[in-house]
């Protein structure tokens, strides 16, 4: 290694666990005293947070690995590290597939980088993908955001949805404790942000594994009892958390968030089908007889609560018929945003080998039909913030005209207006919405919030 200004380098695949591990990397590696480089060229560190969720994202890494693995020839002190699901699910194999890696590292080890560092520049070219006690991390993560936060509270996943890797990649479900993740967000409002995103895959979990149960016989820890217990952390002024799962979403919970005046009336609750055979095959374990009531139980205490969810198309065996089943759900439901894929067959998932797997073509037809009728119920449910005034907390700016700022509302819709960034990030502004479209709001704004501090 130089001694001159090491830098390094992350590029991170996936979703929201992964930019919040990421995020705890970059902090280590500042730690260490390394500068972060935009430019992965300039990198004498370079770590891909890899996603595996679907064939095409694990490609991604394939190819930007083969750029790097190339400059290591050229300059042997680069270090190539490969974190996350794809580290997780390849370990060894990634090795053999990519000789110049210094470190293959699974997304429960992304608290240990220092100590796996110090490894690689003994001279040893190191695997850790055992699966372990998550360590709460003593580092200071470097957030990209200095008004949104992401707080883990729930890492890996016992369910067992056939199509899906994330229990193999992420290992059994770890609660963190209440009091650590409110002395998170105590210092997060101490460092003047406004939101946080409580973590999970799924966050309906949360306590399963922490001891005490009440009298009533329910775990004494529950995503309810958490959001009670951390509501009034000073400058905190909205929380979010995702991902709810049907099968376990509590009347209790959308009372709390009723209740609760900083939980935001957003709710992310993917349904995956809207066929009864199709969520059976997939193990999900409701119907989409439940999941309506669900839904309709959030518009009795939240009425202009925003829905989102994530739905597959062309799961093995779905019929036309089935598909159509999906199509009635978002046409009911009228989501407010859904995230859509086709069915990728996965390695180490029940349902990559079963018969009737659907053709790319009929896939990539039913996740289009999907996507226009998506996009429609989109622009509906925009409609009713036409000439409303909104809460908008100021994120950033408009990268596209940058004589306005953006942020979302408290149902999640992303909204611009004139103004400037460096007066009004981290604000709570009011904005008139004159313009609304599938996905975003245009607006006006009327007046600015200082937001209420410690
Ligand atoms: N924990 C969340 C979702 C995690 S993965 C939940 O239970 O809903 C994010 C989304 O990716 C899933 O909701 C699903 O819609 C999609 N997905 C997962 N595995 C997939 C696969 N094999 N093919 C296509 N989409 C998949
Ligand atoms: Fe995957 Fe199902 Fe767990 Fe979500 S709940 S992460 S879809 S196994
Ligand atoms: Fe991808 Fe891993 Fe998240 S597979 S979606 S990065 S949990």
């Amino acid at each position: 290694m130089t001694t001159s200004r090491r830098r390094y380098h992350i590029t991170t695949f996936g979703c929201q666990m992964n930019k919040a591990d990421s995020e705890r990397m970059a902090g280590i590696l500042e730690d260490m005293g390394f500068e972060w480089s935009e430019d992965p060229n300039y990198a004498d560190v370079i770590v891909y947070n890899t996603c595996t969720i679907r064939d095409n994202a694990e490609q991604k890494v394939y190819s930007y690995l083969g750029r790097q693995a190339k400059r290591k020839h050229e300059q042997p002190n680069l270090i190539l590290i490969v974190a996350g699901c794809v580290a997780q699910q390849e370990g060894e194999a990634l090795l053999r597939r990519v000789p110049e890696l210094d470190l293959v590292m699974g997304p429960q080890h992304a608290n240990r980088l220092k100590d796996l560092l110090q490894q690689v520049f003994d001279g040893n070219q190191v695997v850790a993908t055992e699966p372990i006690h998550i360590m709460e991390d003593i580092t200071k993560p470097r957030r990209d955001s200095k008004v949104t936060a992401w707080v883990n509270v729930i890492y890996g996943c016992n369910e067992r949805c056939t199509y899906c890797v994330v229990p193999n990649v992420r290992g059994v479900e770890q609660s963190r404790t209440p009091e650590a993740i409110r002395a998170e967000m105590v210092e997060l409002g101490r460092l003047g942000y406004k939101e946080v995103t409580l973590l999970g895959q799924n966050i309906d979990a949360y306590g399963r594994d922490l001891p005490g149960v009440t009298p009533e016989g329910r775990h004494k820890h529950t995503l309810t009892d958490l959001l009670y217990y951390v509501h009034d952390v000073p400058g905190i002024e909205r929380i979010r958390f995702a991902t709810s799962h049907p099968r376990y979403f509590t009347e209790r919970l959308i009372r709390a968030c009723a209740e609760l005046p900083k939980v935001c009336e957003h709710f992310h609750i993917p349904f995956q089908s809207g066929d009864n055979e199709v969520l059976k095959r997939m193990g999900r374990g409701y119907t989409h007889e439940k999941y309506r009531r669900i839904i309709d139980k959030i518009r009795e205490y939240v009425p202009d609560a925003a829905i989102s969810a994530d739905a597959i198309v062309g799961f093995p065996g779905e019929t036309e018929a089935q598909f159509e089943n999906t199509l009635k759900l978002v046409e009911d439901v009228g989501f407010d945003q859904l995230n859509t894929a086709a069915y990728s067959p996965r390695p180490g998932t029940p349902a990559a080998v079963w018969e009737g797997q659907i053709s790319e073509e009929v896939k990539s037809d039913r996740l289009q039909r999907l996507n226009r009728l998506v996009a429609m119920k989109a622009a509906e449910r925009s409609q009713r913030y036409m000439g409303r005034i909104e809460e908008v907390l100021v994120e950033d700016q408009n990268p596209k005209d940058k004589t306005q700022v953006m942020g979302r509302t408290r149902t999640n819709r992303l909204t611009f207006f004139t103004g400037d960034i460096n007066e009004l990030k981290g604000q709570l502004v009011k904005v008139k919405i004159t313009e609304v479209r599938a996905f975003s709001l245009t607006g006006e704004p009327v007046e600015v919030r200082e937001a209420v501090s410690v």
